[in-house]
């Protein structure tokens, strides 16, 4: 939202200190036990017990926020806020905790205007591309304790649209195109995150694939090619983690807002996959109590337009039952309970900025994929190379970050403030103080290396040319709120790198993207490496690879299309005036709530997300999902599919370089042709550790779910008898091993 700006608190009076200890102190914290204080009854029967002795204002109160200045009134009960875009009151009589929200995507955000510390790892796309679901148990651990170190109990990160359009904005804050992926590598964010005493969530929950218009647009697709796309992205999500909240988006899914939408909520969510948990809405995402609630919204945010006062006289008017009313409230304790932030509430502390910035380097190591090397240009021997032009990006002070509710504020400071500016302001570009060529300079201390700022591509020329190599630092920044407007690299960088590289034949390029690039220049050069946005320590992670200390072992959650012009739509759908809230009305939250005119988006793409586009439609592209190259090279052999309710496939996998690696093995399938599937999809993966000449063997049981189509008739996954083809190797575009199975 354009307005995340801390609430101007001084406006309310003050509550007495009573009652300002009663909102922050939880049973655990008071020392008070109550009956549901027993820790070996189940988080269900616990919040039962504590739901019948709620009264009817209390329950009302657990029901939404408290407010946010731009976005809703604001309840004066807001100054027992920690700073974060959310706060649900507590219930100190029953020993409840408030709820303490926080974005929380690749790093806890507003520490800045806090006065606090957060590490920024690198951006959720990046945590992707690692293929490793321990580095993101990891990713999520660290978010995880920060958050409690902050204050907070609940994140509001783990976002997992599908990248079904790339020029989507938060394309960074998501884990890329495929739902196998993605839905593992979330869960396992959850897992690490949850396993903290922090309430997880997953969102936006769905179909918001595209920021224009997001508080409008009415997106149709196809029911079938929804379940085994972005739907299954959070049915794996939810099956790996218990993840203990999920948040509705903001658009029309089939006509309907996602947040009073009863087949997403209810029938899907609740009932298909027996979610225990509790639905909130994204800032400005409710639109009504009565609807809401049928349909299964249980959590109004950021305020209450409609779920406090107006929700209490439906209930005393009965027109939502107290039963409605007592699963909504059940849920909502049922998640703190599971999660353990009732019996261990988060204890500020000071953040472990060390171990942090430690997490961020290695994280990015194991994430940033080397799409090119020719001529093993990489990596850099520090002994050998006399010269080093460091060009472009500003790499002489720092790297850039994703905008947004995302927005992580720069540990450090932001490497180049914006003029009159603070740390963060919402879409201002934040470039975190990691730099680039300092860490160059630390690899190579008998090297001179040179900066150039590449804003003339003659000047950038001129040093690269008398150099050994030039390193030119590229970067293409986005953010929630927003979509790009092209793939295409902004500022000229593209004639800087075709000029750089025509004066340099050893020029390697440096992407710090959200996603995909479009690289007219790639013939040219002679390396590439797609650093995303790096987080804290990203420019000693760089380094490392490009000198070799770290074997570079990522692979792309996002295939790079050579154009634009090949993508399933030619443009973003823009919304039209009245389709956007206007942030300079007094009460643009009245406009959202009350329904902005829609605009039709179709995905008539389906199922064909990534790859599976660019696969059925024959499209050539310029690196494919699934790509990453090594130090080392890897050979694959013995294919064994067994078939089975969930067959089990297994392969050997051997390093045949001189280096130790990690290659991410990756199984895909294709169905029988009556299934009239896209040519093939990923089913399984593993990132395995290998020493030169070592070999080791990867079985994998493959989920009958991710092997079968979904039949919209029987509402059921149904798995199609006939002939399996199963493709094994290190890429969706290099799959030496291949075997075909019946099953049935
Ligand atoms: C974003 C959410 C975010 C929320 C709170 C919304 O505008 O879409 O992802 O969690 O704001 O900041």
């Amino acid at each position: 939202m354009s307005l995340h700006v801390r609430p101007l608190l001084n406006r309310f009076f003050m509550l007495p200190s009573f009652v300002l200890l009663a909102l922050s102190l939880s049973s655990a914290q008071s020392g008070k036990t109550h009956p549901w204080s027993n820790t070996s009854l189940s988080p269900d029967e616990r919040a039962s017990m504590v739901v019948k002795e709620m009264t009817l204002d209390e329950k009302i109160s657990l029901l939404h926020g408290t407010g946010m200045k731009g976005l809703s009134p604001m309840s004066p009960l807001v100054i027992h806020s920690n700073g974060g875009a959310g706060f649900t009151v507590g219930i100190e009589r029953l020993g409840i905790p408030g709820i303490q929200m926080s974005d929380a995507a690749y790093g806890v955000r507003m520490s800045g205007e806090n006065g606090r510390y957060s590490t920024a790892l690198p951006s959720d796309v990046a945590g992707a591309a690692s293929w490793d679901l321990e580095a993101g148990y990891q990713y999520g651990a660290l978010i995880g304790r920060e958050l409690r170190a902050q204050g907070y109990n609940m994140t509001l990160g783990g976002g997992i649209n599908l990248t079904r359009e790339p020029r989507n904005g938060r394309t960074f804050e998501y884990l890329g195109e495929d739902p196998v992926l993605a839905g593992k590598m979330v869960g396992s964010v959850m897992k690490g995150l949850q396993a903290q005493h922090v309430i997880g969530d997953i969102k936006h929950y769905a179909l918001n694939d595209q920021e224009s218009g997001r508080n409008a647009v009415n997106i149709t697709i196809d029911k079938r090619a929804a379940r085994e796309s972005d739907l299954l992205a959070f049915e794996i999500g939810l099956q790996e983690s218990d993840v203990a909240a999920v948040m509705c988006s903001y658009n029309r899914l089939w006509d309907t807002y996602a947040c009073e939408n009863k087949y997403l909520l209810t029938d899907l969510l609740k009932k298909d996959w027996n979610f225990k948990g509790f639905v909130l809405s994204d800032w400005g995402g409710t639109h009504s109590a009565e609807k809401a609630s049928a349909a299964g919204l249980d959590h109004e945010e950021p305020g209450e337009l409609f779920y406090g006062d107006n929700f209490k006289k439906a209930v005393e008017s009965g027109k939502i039952s107290t039963a409605e009313l007592d699963d909504h409230i059940h849920r909502i304790l049922r998640a703190m309970f599971a999660t353990g932030v009732i019996d261990d509430p988060p204890q500020k502390s000071v953040v472990d900025v060390f171990g942090g910035l430690e997490i961020a380097r290695t994280i990015e190591e194991q994430s940033a994929v080397l799409l090119k090397n020719e001529g093993a240009q990489l990596p850099l021997d520090a002994s050998k190379v006399r010269s080093i032009a460091v060009i472009g990006a500003h790499a002489d002070v720092g790297m850039i970050s994703g905008g947004g509710s995302a927005q992580v504020d720069p540990p450090g400071g932001n490497a180049i403030m914006p003029p009159g500016k603070g740390n963060t302001y919402w879409q201002a570009h934040v470039w975190f103080p990691t730099s680039p060529l300092k860490s160059i300079r630390a690899k190579a201390p008998g090297a001179n290396v040179q900066f150039d700022s590449g804003s003339d591509p003659a000047a950038a020329a001129a040093i690269a040319k008398s150099a050994d190599v030039a390193i030119v630092f590229v970067h293409q920044w986005e953010s929630e709120d927003m979509d790009l407007d092209s793939l295409a690299l902004p500022d000229h960088q593209d004639t800087m790198i075709a000029t750089v590289a025509a004066a340099n034949p050893h020029t390697v390029v440096v992407v710090e993207s959200g996603g995909p690039v479009t690289m007219p220049w790639v013939g040219k050069v002679s390396a590439i490496l797609e650093a995303w946005y790096a987080g804290s320590a990203g420019s000693d992670a760089v380094a490392n690879i490009l000198f070799g200390d770290v074997n570079p072992s990522a692979k792309l959650p996002i295939t790079f299309p050579k154009t634009e012009a090949d993508l399933p739509h030619l443009k973003v759908v823009k919304p039209g005036p009245e389709s956007r809230p206007n942030y300079m009305t007094k009460e643009p939250w009245i406009q959202i709530a009350t329904g902005l005119a829609p605009f039709p988006v179709n995905y008539t793409e389906g199922v064909k997300v990534g790859y599976k586009w660019y696969d059925a439609e024959n499209k050539a592209v310029l690196f494919p999902f699934g790509h990453g190259l090594s130090y080392t090279t890897y050979s694959y052999s013995n294919l064994k599919v067994t078939p089975g309710k969930n067959p089990h496939v297994s392969f050997a996998v051997t390093n045949t370089g001189k280096r130790a690696g990690a290659e991410v093995t990756e199984v895909y399938a294709s169905l029988p042709a009556a299934a009239a599937e896209p040519p093939k999809r990923l089913v399984g993966f593993s990132k395995v550790k290998l020493n030169p000449g070592e070999s080791k063997e990867v079985a994998i049981d493959v989920d009958a779910k991710f092997l079968s189509i979904f039949n919209v008739d029987q509402n059921a996954w149904q798995l199609l008898p006939g002939d399996y083809g199963f493709m094994i190797g290190g890429s969706s575009q290099n799959l030496p091993l291949t075997q075909t199975v019946s099953l049935k």
